[in-house]
């Protein structure tokens, strides 16, 4: 079902979209990886250089307006046109309304909201174009990284949750938009996932581990990329549109 595939993974450099890298190319698919930290890509390429999937990293920021673009235009050069695309590049910022720094609002508000509709804006356009083309009848994939605190409001998290409850209106919309062409939007909500997360956003490490000691084991990586690779794999007409994961034991 997803031999052969091609996959554009942003944020493949670390956490989830490099489990995800990790897992399709161990399912076959050939994986775009595309992240800002060049050593940190050819690191994932090395480690995975045995397939069966092959992984081509690409370094760049996606910020800049026309980088999604990009990213889908070299997976096709390489491999063929791409039939999944996963937006895991993200981050995150501490804090509440008060309590959070104002200066690096813009910078969470341009990678979690702008960068993101920019991604499934190009995406979205592609496969659609490719569905016409070829009449649609296979199923082609976007699947976003949103987060539970964009489904519950966190009073504990409120400017990071905010980008995420804009992210998950975004996939709901765009499902709409393109499922006729058998395009499935899909959003995975995970909880507390180990990954480069919590330090790339400036959390205080002694409050994280407190409480992963509390809700603890947290999710892996590797725990998301499985149930990514789960959707993808669906046969055309069965899309698990919304999954929210949570460690078992994290109340909130
Ligand atoms: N960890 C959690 O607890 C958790 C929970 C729920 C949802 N999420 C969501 O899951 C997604 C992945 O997070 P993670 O846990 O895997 O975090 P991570 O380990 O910090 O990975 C974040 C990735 O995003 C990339 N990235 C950030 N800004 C970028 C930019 N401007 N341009 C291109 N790439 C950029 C990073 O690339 P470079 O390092 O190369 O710059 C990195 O590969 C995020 O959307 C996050 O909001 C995380």
């Amino acid at each position: 079902m997803t031999n052969g595939r091609v996959a554009v993974v942003t944020g493949a450099s670390s956490g989830i979209g490099r489990a995800v890298t990790s897992t399709f190319a161990q399912q076959g698919i050939h994986v775009l990886a595309a992240g800002r930290d060049r050593d940190r890509l050819a690191a994932v390429q090395s480690e995975l250089a045995d397939g069966p999937g092959a992984v081509l990293p690409f370094a760049g920021d996606l910020t800049h307006p026309a980088h999604t673009e990009e990213l889908l235009a070299a997976a096709e050069r390489e491999w063929g046109p791409a039939s999944i695309f996963v937006a895991s590049a993200g981050r995150g910022l501490p804090g509440t309304v008060l309590g959070s720094d104002p200066d690096r609002w813009q910078e969470l508000i341009e990678v979690n909201y702008l960068a993101l509709l920019r991604q499934l804006r190009a995406a979205a356009a592609e496969f659609k174009r490719q569905a016409e083309a070829d009449g649609g009848q296979r199923a082609r994939d976007i699947v976003v990284i949103g987060s539970t605190v964009g489904r519950q409001v966190s009073a504990a998290n409120p400017v990071y949750g905010s980008t995420k409850f804009a992210a998950h209106a975004l996939v709901e919309a765009l499902r709409q938009e393109v499922c006729t062409h058998n395009i499935r939007v899909t959003l995975i909500e995970p909880g507390f996932v180990r990954s480069g997360f919590q330090e790339a956003a400036g959390y205080d490490m002694a409050w994280f581990e407190a409480v992963a000691d509390a809700s603890g084991p947290l999710l892996t990586p590797e725990n998301v990329a499985s149930v990514v690779e789960f959707v993808v794999s669906r046969p055309t007409h069965v899309h698990l549109d919304d999954i929210r994961l949570r460690p078992t034991r994290q109340t909130v």
